[in-house]
């Protein structure tokens, strides 16, 4: 499988007048095509930061970033911006930055077709085919303010697969949305990956949400924490007295905090959160 993303000792120091913020600090990180996996990891944590170098809309300050096969380090402003607007499409949190309200839907996928210059009947072709996809289709001809949060966001997915990018990167794109959507929007970005090959990198805080995707990588401090691939086990060591140390990033990764439900199943015992009512 061809690497999408390949970062090596990525560093990223934001400089604002005599201040100088270490955002990202010795990242190492690789993503394989078809991947879709999420960014979790405290507010300053260095998220953004990373999309933003990933999507060409920022500047490592030292280490290598690849993705796509162009070399950001030193890629050219023209690369870079051919690099934003052609291999990435970026999803934002606040969805109405990738929409305009005053056109129609249909009208919003098909604008970055036309600046690119793809003829009417081809672009028109392929808005309406994104939107049957996202199950927009009937929205079509509406005004981006008669639809809901949702569907706007729905949009604007849309709006960034326009061009056929080979990586989507989304910025807590569920962050205002409500639990439904937000899980609608997911099953959307797993489809993508899955049946599409589109590579999907999502941030999000909402560790119910992460555990959606095939791997969730935790920052800490503009370095990777923690990488678990769901569904993959970690051995763990019973002491005499029959007690196990749960490793704290699993049970955070988990949204499990000071109870556990345990219950006997088939071929061990299976731990799930102590909020969550048992099942009947
Ligand atoms: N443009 C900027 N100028 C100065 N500091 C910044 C800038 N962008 C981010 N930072 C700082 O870098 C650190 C990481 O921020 P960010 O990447 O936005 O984290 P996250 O998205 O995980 O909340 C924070 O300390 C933040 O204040
Ligand atoms: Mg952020």
């Amino acid at each position: 499988m061809a690497l999408i993303i390949e970062c090596d000792n990525l560093i990223k120091i934001h400089k604002q007048g005599n201040l100088e913020v270490v955002a990202l600090q010795g990242l190492d990180f690789a993503m394989e095509e078809g991947e879709f996996i999420s960014i979790v990891g405290k507010s300053g944590a260095g998220k953004s930061s990373l999309l933003k170098i990933l999507a060409g809309l920022d500047r490592p300050s030292a280490g290598r970033a690849e993705v796509a096969g162009v070399r950001l380090n030193d890629a050219t402003p023209a690369e870079l911006v051919r690099h934003y607007r052609r291999s990435v499409g970026f999803l934002w949190q606040d969805f109405t930055r990738n929409l305009l309200p005053y056109l129609k839907a249909v009208q919003n996928v098909e604008l970055p077709m036309m600046l690119a210059g793809v003829p009417t009947r081809k672009r028109r072709k392929r808005a309406l085919a994104l939107l049957e996809a996202t199950g927009l289709r009937s929205h079509a001809y509406a005004g981006v303010s008669t639809m809901s949060g949702g569907e706007q966001q729905r949009l604007a997915l849309c709006v960034a697969l326009a061009l056929g990018p080979k990586l989507l990167l989304a910025d807590e794109p569920t962050g205002e949305l409500d639990t439904e959507n937000s899980l609608e929007v997911y099953e959307l970005l797993r489809n993508l990956a899955h049946e599409g090959g589109l590579s999907v990198l999502v941030v999000t805080h909402d560790v119910a949400l992460a555990q959606r995707t095939d791997r969730v990588i935790r920052l800490a401090d503009g370095r990777i924490a923690t990488q678990g691939r769901r569904g993959a086990s970690e051995l763990l060591h019973i002491d005499q007295r029959g007690m196990v140390q749960l490793p704290r990033d699993m049970l955070t990764e988990a949204g499990i905090g000071d109870e556990v439900r345990a219950r006997v199943v088939e071929d061990g015992i299976m731990l799930k959160r102590g909020d969550v009512p048992d099942e009947p």
